[in-house]
């Protein structure tokens, strides 16, 4: 079965950046990208603004015709009604985004979100045409007092991805949550056992044809230093981006990782 992986390079801004700064930055980004001749369909560029900023996004994506994706960081289980706060996947894909974050460890610990919650947000993120960039990782406690590190990632992912069929359009990021925001990058063997292991789990849930094509992202602390050796890796096809997807320099060096894949 021959398939190819576009890999993604995906940002995650977290509360970061308002609707002007938002503007600024994709605008730069792509800017950027053009001098340095990107080809955007040998690797693709996604970013993950807050809600009040996708707006703005699309607005300048559609101007310039960027060919930058861009997605939400969350989205309500729900369709419409009273939750208040809430943001429902209908309203996120009439932005014109590709993509929905789910589950993100920061979701999970901050927000209690259950993997009861993080499969329902799923299922409406499919519902309303999203592909879900659904987040899964172990943290330390866990990966030392289990013999599996895969097992957290494995057991969240059976839970989230219960009702999707064969053949949809899904994203899995591995993050980590100690390498989170910690410096503490995840070395790339380390990164590959855990990706392999998801893969493995995603062909006896979705079938060998749906796992070879579904892209597995890696997150945490990824830098321009570390991206080449992580990207080296079979069953990596990505990365989750926090911190260093707000620096135009670093960013646009991770999706240019070809360029110093020797390094
Ligand atoms: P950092 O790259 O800042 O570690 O964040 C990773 C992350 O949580 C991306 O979703």
């Amino acid at each position: 079965m021959v398939t190819t992986r576009t890999p993604l390079m995906a940002g995650n801004w977290k509360m970061n950046f308002n609707h002007l700064q938002a503007i600024a930055f994709v605008q730069k980004l792509a800017w950027t990208l053009k001098d340095a001749k990107h080809e955007y369909e040998q690797v693709e560029v996604a970013v993950f603004p807050p809600f009040t900023d996708l707006r703005s996004v699309q607005t300048i994506v559609q101007a310039d015709k960027l060919d930058i994706e861009y997605g939400a960081q969350d989205l309500s289980e729900h369709d419409s009604g009273a939750y208040t706060g809430d943001i429902s996947g209908e309203f996120i894909a009439q932005l014109g985004a590709r993509y929905v974050l789910v589950g993100h460890s920061e979701r999970r610990t901050i927000h209690g979100e259950s993997d009861e919650v993080c499969k329902a947000k799923v299922d409406a993120a499919i519902r309303h045409g999203l592909v879900p960039v659904l987040c899964v990782g172990e943290s330390l406690e866990e990966r030392e007092s289990s013999d599996n590190p895969a097992d957290v990632s494995i057991a969240q992912l059976k839970a989230a991805l219960a009702d999707v069929k064969p053949g949809t359009d899904i994203v899995i990021a591995y993050e980590p949550v100690w390498a989170i925001g910690t410096g503490k990058v995840a070395t790339a063997e380390q990164a590959q056992e855990v990706c392999a292991a998801i893969r493995g789990a995603l062909g006896e849930l979705l079938g060998e044809e749906s796992a070879a094509q579904t892209r597995i992202l890696y997150g945490g602390s990824v830098k321009p230093a570390n991206v080449a050796s992580i990207m080296r890796e079979p069953d990596i096809d990505g990365a989750l981006v926090g911190g260093a997807s707000l620096s135009i320099d670093d960013f646009a060096s991770i999706i240019r990782y070809h360029s110093h894949v020797g390094t």
